[in-house]
């Protein structure tokens, strides 16, 4: 198949390189021009991991290329994605369209045969009607089908989901997108992946129904680890004693400092933003926005309890600031209500994540960055583990004892136990745990 990818960005350019691997012809589209020079020199425009090299082999068996000419990639295309960001709108949640508006009227223009073009951006319920409409109104002529495929990938792991995926959900309205896309999925059949066919609206409805309900598994037991810590129970236990239930499943039960990222916040937002249009109250994702919102700052106060109260003048060390591990993805990611928290309070903040600087001075202000953990530690008043990167799963904790200020070690990760760190001489306060004092 010939695929065209309109947007190289994490989604397009790790679905564009998964396809050519799959053995489909593909070119990514990009309108950032130094993101497509990078990328014809080999340099990728985001850190996860694996894609270099994924990238390198099909460029090098010429089945990957990159260009900015949409047209030129949209012409003899027998499917053309659309993984252009759907970010929140300023001012009132809505997803923003307009990146996949323009795209849509772009792919009109360059046409050429026929094809199906598939969202596979996350955009609401209704937006493949409107893709269609504006593709017709622009090319009436044009052979086309307009398909929906949500992506369900994680940063960090986004190849390995992408290539093994629980699900292919694809939404279409007949036949000849059907065949396309089954063509194009094939491969997966190898890994026993279901591929679900629904009409459109449903599959769009799936992608916001999926993210809101990790959301709320997600909040669920933040909200218990804060239970957990007015009575005295162990969250972890917690985690593990309802998730071993099938039912429930233990997946998405680590309770930390709220939900960030590039896709849970706007999502949710835009789902209820949805439903406020079509007046059916979703009073469950409500309760989660307003509730993980809150979170993200009272992780800077749980910070400034742990220090009695009082951080004027005092420093305190970051580890980790991306909103996961294995991403330099800064988008939404509690550690920047975090910083924010503890400046306001007159403290100062040094840290070290260890992909993630180069974004993160875009986002953070007066943060001092360091090259590693134990420089970030060194002077400071306490430690606060705030993203679980593997490289901070050994820590020597007797070493931080001895280089910090003040033995505190917040860990919002729940990385250590309590008693690992008092034998190694630090005050140990974790989430959804007794705090435990060396
Ligand atoms: N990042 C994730 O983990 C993830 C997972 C699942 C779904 N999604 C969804 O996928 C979509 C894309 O997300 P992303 O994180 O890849 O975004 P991104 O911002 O990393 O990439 C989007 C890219 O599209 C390009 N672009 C915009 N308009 C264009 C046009 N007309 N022609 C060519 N290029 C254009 C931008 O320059 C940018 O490089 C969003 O709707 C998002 O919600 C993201």
């Amino acid at each position: 198949m010939r695929i065209a990818m309109i947007g190289t960005g994490y989604v397009g350019l790790v679905s564009g390189a998964c396809f050519s691997d799959f053995g489909h012809q593909v070119v990514c589209v990009d309108k950032d021009a130094d993101k497509i020079a990078a990328l014809h020199k080999g340099v990728m425009p985001i850190y996860e991991p694996g894609l270099e090299a994924l990238v390198e082999h099909n460029v090098r068996g010429g089945r990957l290329t990159f260009t900015t000419e949409l047209a030129e990639a949209v012409a003899g295309a027998d499917a053309i994605f659309i993984a252009v960001g759907t970010p929140s709108r300023r001012g009132d949640g809505h997803a923003d369209l307009s990146y996949v508006h323009a795209a849509a009227r772009e792919i009109a223009t360059a046409l050429t045969g026929p094809a199906v073009v598939v969202t596979k951006s996350t955009v609401p319920v209704g937006t493949g009607d409107e893709v269609e409409r504006l593709i017709r109104e622009t090319a009436p002529e044009a052979q086309v089908s307009v398909a929906s495929n949500p992506e369900f990938l994680r940063e960090g792991a986004a190849i390995n989901d992408f290539k093994h995926p629980d699900r292919i959900v694809v939404g279409v309205e007949d036949d000849h997108a059907r065949d396309v896309l089954e063509a194009i999925y094939r491969p997966l059949n190898l890994n026993k992946a279901p591929l679900l066919f629904t009409t459109r609206r449903t599959a769009e409805v799936i992608k916001y129904a999926a993210n809101a309900f990790l959301a709320t598994k997600i909040t669920f037991i933040n909200e218990m680890a804060d239970l957990c810590e007015v009575v005295g129970a162990d969250v972890q236990s917690v985690s593990r004693g309802i998730g071993l239930d099938n039912r429930i499943g233990p997946k998405f039960l680590h309770a930390g400092p709220g939900y960030g990222g590039s896709c849970f916040p706007k999502d949710t937002l835009a789902l209820l933003k949805t439903a406020e249009d079509v007046q059916v109250p979703l009073r469950i994702v409500e309760s989660v926005v307003k509730v993980n919102d809150a979170r993200k700052r009272a992780m800077g106060r749980k910070v400034i309890k742990a220090m009695n109260g009082d951080v004027r003048g005092k420093t305190i060390a970051l580890l980790g600031l991306t909103f996961k591990p294995n991403t330099d993805d800064m988008r939404d990611s509690p550690s920047i209500s975090i910083v924010q928290a503890l400046q306001d309070e007159g403290a100062r903040v040094r840290a070290y994540d260890p992909e993630g600087v180069e974004q993160a001075k875009l986002v953070l202000e007066n943060v001092e960055f360091c090259e590693d953990p134990y420089v970030a530690a060194e002077g400071a008043d306490s430690l606060v583990i705030v993203t679980e990167w593997d490289q901070f799963r050994a820590l020597d904790l007797s070493r931080m004892a001895d280089i910090l200020n003040q033995p505190i070690l917040v860990d919002l990760r729940n990385i250590y136990s309590g008693e690992e760190a008092a034998q190694a001489g630090l005050r140990y306060v974790g989430v959804g745990q007794p705090s435990i004092t060396a």
